[in-house]
């Protein structure tokens, strides 16, 4: 089976995770999209979606489900999204494709986070898959510093024409290379507080509850232990 497949697989699976006539929480990337196209199949059970991207939004109102704002809804069900890594405890590497903040916002009003991801994903330690960090600008150099202390080699991300990617939210982008992130809460909880970071794409607080692996075998649903970190 193509990593593709795997990926529709697991797309497919989650949707015995949404309960009819609820809004759910809808993450980016290449598998979110898969899952927004099966969504389509069921659209008339779903009242809505709360998008983590301009790019999800609209590949959403594109299939005619409607896309609410953050901000006019209280608590989500379900989250579901993607992870560029994903470990043993179900805590995740995002922001691959650049809508780490936004993602972390919409999980963290979610009661569920369902991970769906291709069995290449799933690593013993977060890390290898350079972080990616949401900063103003104006700090970049600064946290590039604070980065190369812990061992992590910070590049900002460019457009193809050289120029800084600008996030939904009008910010930079700096993936870090070189770090193992061996206590992920301890990690998040400290950089996430360095002036000028706006998210760090480590989700210890907000990690999954489920994942979703597409494996050689077909899905194997990884339920995670959530001990005090849940937020919501
Ligand atoms: C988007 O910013 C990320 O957090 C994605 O969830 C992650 O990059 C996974 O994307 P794919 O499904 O394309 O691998």
């Amino acid at each position: 089976m193509t990593q593709d497949e795997r990926k529709t697989l697991v797309a497919q699976a989650a949707l015995r995770y949404i309960t009819p006539n609820s809004i759910i929480g809808v993450g980016t990337g290449s598998t979110v999209n898969k899952f927004i196209e099966a969504l389509a199949t069921i659209k008339s059970t779903v009242r809505g979606a709360v998008s983590s991207s301009n790019a999800s939004t609209e590949r959403l109102r594109a299939l005619g489900i409607a896309v609410l704002q953050a901000n006019e809804v209280e608590v989500l069900d379900v989250y579901i999204d993607g992870a560029d890594e994903i470990d043993g405890s179900g805590y995740m590497i995002k922001g691959g494709g650049a809508a780490l903040t936004r993602e972390k916002i919409v999980a963290a009003q979610s009661r569920k986070f369902i991970c769906i991801a291709d069995d290449s994903k799933r690593v013993q330690v977060l890390g290898t898959f350079p972080l990616p960090v949401e900063i103003i600008p104006m700090a970049a150099a600064q946290i590039t510093r604070q980065f190369a202390r812990m061992g992590g080699d910070a590049r900002l991300r460019l457009q193809a024409n050289g120029e800084p990617l600008v996030t939904d939210n009008g910010q930079h982008l700096l993936d870090v290379h070189g770090l193992r992130i061996t206590d992920p809460l301890a990690f998040e909880n400290e950089t996430s507080q360095w002036p000028g970071v706006v998210t760090v794409g480590v989700f210890a607080h907000q990690k999954a509850d489920v994942c979703l692996l597409g494996t050689a075998n077909g899905v194997q649903e990884l339920v995670f232990d959530q001990g005090q970190s849940k937020s919501c």
